[in-house]
């Protein structure tokens, strides 16, 4: 199972939104074994397809407590993963009640920052086998799905910073701005 490559802030593809699957086939399916071992090789808790340069709306989560994030290893057997993958997935309702977690994002190496969201959310997506689901999360998968969904919307958390949080990190992004503008050019020359 190949670890994709994956993107960077200043990289366009994190600005896209992201298109629907009309249906699911192996590639899909492939897509998302690739996708779930990047996200472990990383340590991340969830990977959106624009992170990996396909704006397609398909992302992989981790929150479970056995995770290898979780149990501080850098990967875990691909056989054995809790991976979740979400096809199609879009926010159709959310609860007034929110909440701040300190977030990070695998395109946004080295910076964190506060971030309210609502504390339950509606989502409508589709598994794997084309089956079509409508449930309400809340906590942790709350929380990475509702990151995640906004990357396929070309959304960042740090969009969602306040503006003092935001002056914090301005240095640190356009560093990353400039590495990532850097990398395109010479692999495109
Ligand atoms: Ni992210």
């Amino acid at each position: 199972m190949p670890i994709l490559p994956l993107r960077y802030y200043g990289d366009p593809v994190l600005r896209e939104k992201a298109t629907c699957y009309e249906a699911v086939g192996d590639e899909v399916r492939r897509l998302a074994e690739d996708m779930a071992a990047t996200m472990y090789a990383a340590r991340g808790i969830g990977l959106a397809g624009n992170q990996i340069g396909i704006a397609r709306r398909i992302l992989v989560i981790d929150v479970s407590d056995d995770s290898p994030r979780a149990r501080g290893e850098s990967r875990e057997p691909a056989a054995n993963h809790n991976a979740e993958v979400y096809l199609n997935a879009e926010i159709v309702d959310s609860s007034v009640e929110d909440g701040d977690y300190n977030e990070g994002c695998l395109s946004i190496p080295g910076v964190e920052g506060n971030v309210w969201r609502p504390s339950r959310v509606r989502v409508t997506w589709m598994d794997l086998d084309g089956n079509k689901h409508d449930d309400w999360f809340d906590g942790m998968r709350a929380r990475v799905l509702q990151h995640e969904i906004d990357h396929l919307d070309g959304v960042l958390f740090v969009d969602h910073l306040s503006m003092n949080d935001r002056k914090a990190i301005a240095g640190a992004l356009n560093r990353l701005k400039q590495e990532t503008q850097e990398r395109l050019e010479s692999e495109s020359a």
